[in-house]
């Protein structure tokens, strides 16, 4: 097993470094190792809800106060958490490689933390305020948050800075990921289940675009049958060995 992972990482380090344009896209599965539950793993619920319950437009509606405790406990956690290896490897990469973009469906900052210059946050920033009625949007990181649910200056009610089921990314945003991937020579994927669109379309893109997809995920994903190579594994263990 040790034997085959060291012949696809030799495969994948060469594949870097011959790269004209290497991206990344991150999900849940790197923040793990940092403490912080993934959404469909064990440790996804809290109290008796499922993300999938909280993180839309209509939760909010019903009952802002509940969806903001679920945030704030989520800051709380992602406030004492620290940036890991595996996020380390990515600030490395992008500092040693010629051209490398980093896109991240995490809205933890992790990736910012441990160094990476401008990330692609695809689904927003849980340090992020944005008002539903005036749409000024400001950075908040007090941990916990003084009152909630918090409002802006002009008396509106203030979300999180984040994209929920059912809403579109920013069309800026989306542009810049989609508009990296397709000039992409290669594609890191890492600890995302690939289930959750339009993120999960970017490696079919890339594939389409004539780039390899590596996929680094501690278990299989629908990903998993269609990329170049497969790093099984921790991402904190392996993006370090990645990025030697
Ligand atoms: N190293 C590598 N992979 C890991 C690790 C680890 N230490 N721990 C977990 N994984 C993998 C799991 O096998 C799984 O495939 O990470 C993936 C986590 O999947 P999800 O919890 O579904 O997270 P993600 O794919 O980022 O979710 C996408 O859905 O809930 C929404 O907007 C939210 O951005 C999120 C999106």
């Amino acid at each position: 097993m040790e034997a085959e992972i060291q012949d696809s990482l030799d495969r994948v380090r060469g594949w870097l470094a011959g790269a004209r344009h290497a991206c990344a896209l991150t999900g849940a599965g790197i923040s793990a190792e940092s403490g912080i539950p993934t959404f469909r793993g064990a440790g996804g619920l809290w109290r008796q809800f499922r993300a999938e319950e909280l993180a839309t437009p209509q939760a909010f509606a019903r009952d802002p106060r509940l969806v903001w405790e679920w945030y704030d406990w989520r800051r709380g956690i992602v406030a004492g958490a620290r940036a890991n290896p595996g996020h380390h490897a990515l600030a490395a990469l992008e500092s040693r490689l010629p051209r490398f973009t980093l896109i991240t469906q995490n809205v933890d900052g992790l990736h910012r933390r441990a160094g990476s210059r401008n990330p692609i946050e695809l689904h927003g920033s849980i340090w992020k305020l944005r008002c539903t009625r005036c749409s000024r949007e400001h950075g908040d990181d007090r941990v916990p948050l003084p009152h909630l649910p918090p409002h802006c200056d002009c008396g509106g009610l203030l979300r999180p800075g984040v994209v929920w089921f059912g809403e579109g990314l920013e069309p800026e945003v989306w542009h810049n990921a989609h508009e990296a991937v397709r000039s992409a020579d290669l594609l890191l994927v890492i600890g995302t289940s690939a289930v959750v669109y339009p993120a999960a379309s970017l490696a079919p893109l890339a594939r389409a675009s004539g780039a390899r997809v590596v996929e680094i995920n501690a278990g299989e994903t629908p990903l998993t049958a269609a990329v170049d190579c497969t790093l099984r594994g921790l991402a904190g263990e392996i993006l370090p060995r990645l990025a030697q």
